[in-house]
């Protein structure tokens, strides 16, 4: 951590000082090794207000101290923004365009892993949804238009879909952050694994990273708590090497993994052309694309650095590599992140070993409590947030692909509660989509209805002509479950 400076000493007992009344022993012990640690970190500001705390506010304060590495918050603060600058990409060239000539191999491919076991499904739903202001997890979000389903229950159906096409259920890992881990599992219990078996599903939290002033030192939320926040999707890789993720997965033989976000109501987890592709290609980490719809979009951009993949995030692009055309008019960055991935499990095992995973900071207004234990609300940045992304692992892996999908069958994000990728825009597109379908089957879905298909019912174009009534009329809002 940078240059630091830490409280005159007659602010701060000395540790052989310290006085404690519940279990003071133990007290005594954490307290001693937290401020050496502390002290060799210059961060020893957080606790100043110690005399003051009762033994219950000790305690709560040191267990926010053990739960962060100080030497990994003190690397990510040293190094963040020091991992390549967005100003030195060139847009990819090789990218797989679908449909493909490949495809029929890839899907068989692809439908032989699936009915083999080897492919378990990653939902990352740690996210805080800040934009959305949904009161709960983001996947408890009842956003089907029709049916009123939540995403999870969307993202669960489409498993034990699969799973009834091709044989073994794939396992379903769902990662959680402290804020949101005991909601979601209530949901889980409360709505019986939707439908999945429940020895599928495994749920585990990411980790936290503290938020930092302008100078990289700790901030106090309350004089017994830090200011801490989840570590950012990145955080998987360790979450699931310390919470036994990957230990489970070696057990069942799963070593193909289809990452998703809870937020896409159209993600097709465990893909069996895109996993094919994957195989096919024999790659560690393959990505669907989409096109950039315009150069203001909340998406990242997939760029070439060092001759290495990469995905620069649309918080760091910048704004003249965004809006870059070429003579044809198209965004000369037109490939976009949905965050749909596969990867092999032993490459993102090898993630979770890194001491050097890129961590990002945004500048960001953060409220805490000065040294005097008042509480400050800043209206202007005044610190710092740390966050890890999962896409930051795409250029260490040996091989890397790119697949250029449909947008309109991939990729209806839930961000926001109005407007662009709002509930009522991830709505329209499942309907359209939904309603081209049936359309193809030769139903018809009157102007002013709205249609919604269960992957229960149907999981592509496909299966649904093959099982949709003949002269099936949809005259008003219509849902096909099951
Ligand atoms: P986003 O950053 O786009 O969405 O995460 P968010 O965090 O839910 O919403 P905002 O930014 O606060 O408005 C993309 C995906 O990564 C997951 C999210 O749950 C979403 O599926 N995520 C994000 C995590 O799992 N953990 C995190 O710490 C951050």
């Amino acid at each position: 951590m940078g240059p630091v400076a830490s409280p005159p000493p007659d602010e701060l007992l000395p540790p052989a000082a310290v006085a404690c009344t519940a279990a003071p022993e133990a007290l005594e012990q954490r307290y001693h090794e937290a401020y050496q640690r502390l002290a060799a970190h210059g961060q020893l500001q957080v606790l100043r207000g110690w005399d003051a705390l009762e033994p219950a506010g000790r305690s709560r304060l040191l267990a926010d101290l053990e739960s962060i590495d100080l030497d990994a918050v003190a690397r990510a603060w040293s190094a963040a923004g020091a991992h390549g600058s967005a100003e030195e990409v060139s847009p990819v060239r090789e990218v797989v365009d679908l449909p493909s000539a490949r495809d029929p191999q890839a899907r068989a491919e692809g439908e032989r892993a699936l009915r083999d076991g080897r492919v378990a499904a990653l939902l990352v739903a740690g996210g805080q949804g800040t934009r959305l202001g949904y009161d709960g997890p983001k996947g408890a979000y009842p956003l089907g238009p029709v049916s009123g389903r939540s995403l999870f229950a969307m993202h669960a159906e489409r498993l034990v879909a699969l799973g009834r096409r091709f044989g073994p259920t794939p396992p379903l890992y769902v990662m959680t952050s402290p804020d949101n881990d005991a909601a979601t599992r209530t949901l889980f219990a409360a709505h019986d694994s939707f439908g999945l078996p429940a020895d599928r599903v495994r749920i585990f939290a990411q980790g936290v990273l503290p938020a930092l002033d302008g100078e990289g030192r700790l901030l106090l939320a309350a004089p017994d708590r830090l200011v801490l926040a989840a570590n950012g999707n990145g955080g998987l890789f360790a979450a699931m090497e310390q919470q036994g993720v990957f230990a489970h997965m070696r057990q069942l033989g799963s070593d193909v993994i289809s990452y998703f976000h809870v937020d896409n109501a159209l993600a097709a987890s465990c893909d069996p052309r895109f996993i094919g592709h994957h195989l096919l290609a024999e790659s560690e980490f393959s990505c669907k694309s989409i096109r950039r719809s315009n150069p203001g979009e909340a998406v990242g951009c997939f760029a070439s650095r060092g001759g290495r993949l990469c995905i620069v995030e649309y918080t760091e692009i910048p704004r003249r590599l965004a809006n870059a055309r070429d003579d044809a008019g198209e965004l000369v960055f037109s490939h976009g992140n949905p965050g749909l991935f596969v990867w092999s499990r032993g490459f993102a095992e090898r993630q979770a070993a890194r001491r050097d995973f890129p961590v990002h900071r945004a500048h960001k207004r953060i409220a805490h409590v000065d040294s005097t234990g008042r509480p400050v609300s800043p209206t202007a940045p005044n610190g710092y947030k740390l966050e890890t992304f999962a896409l930051d692992a795409l250029p260490t892996a040996a091989r890397a692909i790119v697949v250029l999908c449909a947008r309109a069958q991939e990729f209806a994000p839930l961000k926001q509660a109005t407007g662009v990728d709002s509930p009522q825009s991830a709505r329209a597109l499942l309907c359209a989509l939904h309603r081209g379908w049936i359309e193809r089957a030769g139903g018809v879905v009157a102007a002013q209805a709205r249609v919604e298909i269960g992957p229960l019912y149907a999981l592509d174009a496909a299966e649904l002509a093959s099982r949709l009534p003949r002269g099936f009329r949809a005259e008003t809002d219509t849902y096909l479950g099951a």
